[in-house]
């Protein structure tokens, strides 16, 4: 086993190896408007839910990008999630365009109207999430954006038992470097009846003990 205490790492390997380590990320496809109406997307995949009541959600910028600035000017943003489709697309929009660029052109990406904020989505996403700023927090050389989500897309082909079903969504992973991950294998693991009344989600259980506790409720 290789020690390494960070005083003595480079920042660089420090990254790499956190980016090596924490993985996979979901990848958040960030869309925005400029205080003058330009449209902007890029992915950033340090990032993650914070709370579900309210529903937040948090990405971080490694310092001053044109998503953030965007962000703080506007106070609004879309996530799209990043199906295995998209990879190539996401990977276009991730280059560092100057500010007027519209990376939706240049990846040759159809956007569909948002409901209620002025950023459009991506209209290939099979799920995006509309949000409102919430906070912006320093960390370190970053900034952590923390949003509000106000709506969810969903696409129909991607739901099951009114659940969305992860192989149909097919989310993209970021790995280290330029490596991706996509699911292809999913296990259910189903609990014993009896650690599974203990269990929040209702799923954990087995199809039989969900539905009869789903009977029961009712
Ligand atoms: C998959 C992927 C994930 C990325 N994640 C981040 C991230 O979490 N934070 C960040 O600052 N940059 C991240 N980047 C780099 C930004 O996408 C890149 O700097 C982009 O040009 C920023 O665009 P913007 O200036 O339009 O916001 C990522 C790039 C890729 C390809």
């Amino acid at each position: 086993m290789i020690t390494l205490n960070v005083e003595v790492m480079e920042p660089q390997a420090i990254y790499f190896m956190m980016t090596s380590l924490v993985v996979p990320r979901p990848i958040a496809w960030v869309s925005t408007l400029s205080a003058c109406g330009k449209r902007n997307l890029a992915p950033y995949s340090h990032f993650t839910n914070c709370s579900s009541n309210p529903p937040i959600i948090m990405f971080s910028s490694a310092g001053e990008k044109d998503t953030l600035r965007n962000i703080r000017d506007t106070n609004e943003f879309v996530v799209n999630v990043v199906s295995d489709d998209l990879k190539l697309e996401m990977r276009t929009t991730s280059a560092e365009w100057p500010s007027e660029v519209d990376e939706f052109e240049k990846a040759n990406l159809q956007a569909a109207d948002s409901l209620f904020v002025k950023p459009q989505r991506v209209a290939k996403a099979r799920a995006a999430m509309e949000c409102k700023l919430r906070t912006i927090i320093p960390m370190g050389a970053g900034m952590v954006v923390f949003g509000d989500i106000i709506c969810f897309h969903v696409s129909e082909n991607i739901i099951i038992d009114g659940r969305v079903d992860s192989t149909r969504l097919q989310p993209v992973g970021k790995l280290d470097a330029s490596h991706y991950a996509t699911i292809n294998k999913i296990e259910r693991r189903d609990l014993k009846s009896d650690v599974c009344e203990q269990v929040a989600d209702y799923r954990a259980a087995s199809p039989e003990v969900y539905k009869s506790r789903i009977a029961k409720e009712r």
